[in-house]
């Protein structure tokens, strides 16, 4: 289902925004610089995001009443967490414009329909295989090899729902700790280096990106960004590209990120699609402080039908991300000069759990 067409907000209209993580937050700050309201639903009473709203939804997403009232008090609806259920989608999408639309989410919640869909466009990916029974599994090792990386199609973050198969490994025992029927196998990439897109389309159809970002991750969890990526200018024009033939063939509205690998290629590097996240993301952060407009600025407008702006790029950003206890040192990070310090307001630091993230601009080198 499309969003219908409809009229731009105006200053004073309310945004509804699913999920109440570091996201939502940061999505509710942005808007209201841009003189616009939120209002935040969200099952989780301790939700960073309801620190900054005036009206917040605590409620499950199965609560079709909690969601018909919810709808009918904002102007559009759009979400931080991708896994809303697509029933909870549903109830919303009948009563106003959901952005990006619900169609969106079902090729994004899945890791196989996502991979289908970006084969489709004939852009690469990791080799990988359908895998529902130890039996399957066997027979994508063999034609796959090893190593391989075994995920669950739905609900994995941050490397949960993942198991790495290496040679010798027994497939059996991969498949009893994922603890699923509806797996994938992807062929693990030798990369150069992870990087990311973060692309705006705006409800005319403009896309704009921001520089591509190359990601360092730690234990599976994004720790350091950095804008823009050291990577050829053909390679990082390709990332873009790549980006927004995705956005257009979703027919998406609002800010998406794309995570893709470099891999070395006899004719230069090459750039495959990991993953596709419907949302603002962890590797845009950097946007806030290093960028004229940043990617939570770039999603309201969109969603709000407002232009998009072409982002420009303040200097070499680089943005770490305060996971666990990291936060524990943040009076350090305040004393550092050039850093800009963000606390997500989370009262336990568990492990992996992600607190804050400081970003720290540079003049460009000449
Ligand atoms: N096929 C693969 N080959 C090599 N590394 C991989 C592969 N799949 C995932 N990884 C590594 O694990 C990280 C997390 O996997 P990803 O599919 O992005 O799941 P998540 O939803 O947890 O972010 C990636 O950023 C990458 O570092
Ligand atoms: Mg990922």
């Amino acid at each position: 289902m499309s969003a219908p067409r409809r009229e731009p907000l105006k200053p004073g209209d309310t945004i509804g925004i699913l999920g109440g993580g570091q996201l939502g937050r940061m999505l509710v700050l942005a808007a209201a610089r841009l003189g616009l309201k939120c209002q935040v639903f969200s099952p989780d009473p301790d939700s960073p995001a309801f620190d900054v709203v005036q009206n917040a939804t605590c409620a499950e997403y199965a609560d079709v009443e909690a969601l018909e009232l919810f709808a009918s008090e904002v102007d559009v609806i759009t979400y931080e967490f991708e896994n809303v259920p697509a029933s909870a989608a549903m109830v919303l999408a009948a009563r106003r414009p959901v952005m990006p639309s619900q169609t969106i989410l079902e090729t994004t919640q899945d890791r196989l329909a996502e991979k289908d869909f970006v084969t489709k466009l004939g852009i690469g990916t990791a080799a990988y295989a359908d895998v529902t029974s130890p039996q399957a599994l066997r027979d994508a090792v063999a034609r796959l090899g090893l190593p391989a990386v075994l995920k669950t199609r739905r609900f994995g973050y941050d490397g949960k729902g993942q198991v790495m198969l290496r040679p010798g490994d027994d497939p059996e025992v991969a498949w009893a700790t994922l603890e699923t029927r509806a797996a994938i196998l992807e062929a693990f990439v030798p990369f150069e280096r992870e990087v990311s897109v973060i692309a705006a389309r705006g409800a005319d159809g403009q896309v704009v990106s921001y520089d591509v970002t190359e990601n360092e991750h730690r234990d599976h969890i994004l720790k350091v960004s950095k804008a823009p990526a050291a990577i050829p200018d053909a390679v990082a024009n390709e990332a873009r590209r790549i980006a927004k033939t995705i956005a257009d063939a979703l027919g998406y509205v609002g800010v998406l990120g794309v995570e893709m690998f470099v891999v070395p290629g006899s004719d230069g590097p090459k750039v495959l699609v990991n993953e596709i996240a419907p949302r603002v993301h962890n590797s845009g952060h950097w946007t806030l402080d290093g960028a004229s407009v940043s990617q939570f600025e770039q999603h309201i407008r969109a969603i709000a039908g407002w232009p998009l702006a072409e982002p420009v790029r303040h200097g070499v950003v680089t943005m770490t991300n305060l996971i666990g206890a990291d936060v524990h040192d943040y009076t350090r990070w305040l004393t550092v000069p050039g850093a800009t310090v963000h606390l997500y307001g989370k009262r336990h630091a568990l492990p992996g759990r992600k607190m804050g993230h400081v970003t720290v601009v540079e003049p460009e080198k000449r």
